[in-house]
């Protein structure tokens, strides 16, 4: 069995993020999280006061590219990503762009943000120094990721659907996207490029009373289905199986989040 391929253009551009169905997917487990973080407005509040260009990058399908327009007018926000397929429904302007190698001046950039996206690039230290150009001295960088055990239920659940498929003690484990970057040891990845790096750790527990969202959100990682070392489709249906059971028994499924966003200054 090959790893999966988390970081090739081919592999985001052409099916993980060709259009923003497996991203809005995963996004929508979070309506059933306490408390709720409303990650756009916390990075609304520390964007620079004065007008000027921010970058998204890996901005996906908008969700701060559209919230920062909405309150900040006065800012240019450029959103950037892999796919021209996620890009599709969103505003110019936008750029297809790679994280490794920006499309822009040096210095050009007030704020950058990589929400969620480091994780997916091949070498971290070439995409850090990219935003170090790009952002230029006491300039603003933003951040966010999960923790190493974040939604560690949904690892369990995937685990124990997967043995049963095989018929054996222990399932191969769930993917996971963010432990290449895992806000646990983000800080002192982000150390050589940026100074001031402030974490605002953002936990919560998902409730579910029904299956339903919870796979939903497993199937969002078809992408990487041969690579999981189990029939994708058959796991998916026997932890169906399982949470409904559990539900069935206890009321509700809980899951904890782990995650925060990473504030820095550029050096
Ligand atoms: C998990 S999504 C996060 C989207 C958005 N930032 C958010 O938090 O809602 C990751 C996004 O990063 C993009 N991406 C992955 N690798 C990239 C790279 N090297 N350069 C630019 N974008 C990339 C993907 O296409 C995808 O849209």
């Amino acid at each position: 069995m090959n790893g999966p391929d988390t970081t090739s253009r081919a592999v985001l551009a052409g099916s993980a993020y060709s259009d923003e169905r497996h991203l809005a997917a995963r996004q929508s487990l979070y309506s059933w999280q306490h408390p709720r973080h409303d990650l756009p407005g916390i990075v609304l509040e520390h964007l620079p006061t004065e007008a000027g260009v921010v970058l998204d990058v890996g901005c996906g399908n908008g969700k701060y590219v559209s919230r920062i327009r909405a309150h900040r007018p006065d800012l240019t926000v450029v959103g950037m990503d892999i796919s021209a397929g996620i890009l599709a429904g969103l505003a110019q302007p936008v750029v297809v762009a790679d994280a490794a190698a920006l499309p822009a001046a040096d210095g050009c950039a007030a704020a950058l943000l990589a929400m969620h996206m480091l994780y997916h690039v091949d070498d971290l230290n070439t995409t850090l120094s990219e935003i170090a150009r790009v952002l230029g001295p006491g300039g603003t960088f933003i951040a966010s990721t999960n923790a190493r055990d974040d939604k560690k239920e949904l690892d369990d659940l995937w685990a124990s659907a997967a043995a049963d498929v095989l018929g054996t003690d222990q399932g191969p484990p769930r993917i996971s996207l963010s432990n290449r970057f895992a806000l646990d040891d983000a800080p002192d990845r982000l150390q050589p490029y940026f100074t001031e790096i402030r974490v605002l750790e953002l936990n919560g527990m998902i409730t579910v009373t029904e299956p339903e969202p919870v796979i939903a959100h497993l199937a969002s990682y078809r992408t990487w289905a041969d690579s999981a070392g189990v029939p994708f489709n058959a796991t998916l249906e026997r932890a169906h199986q399982r949470l409904h059971e559990l539900i069935t028994r206890k009321g509700a499924f809980h899951i904890h989040c782990r995650g925060g966003i990473l504030l820095c200054t550029r050096r």
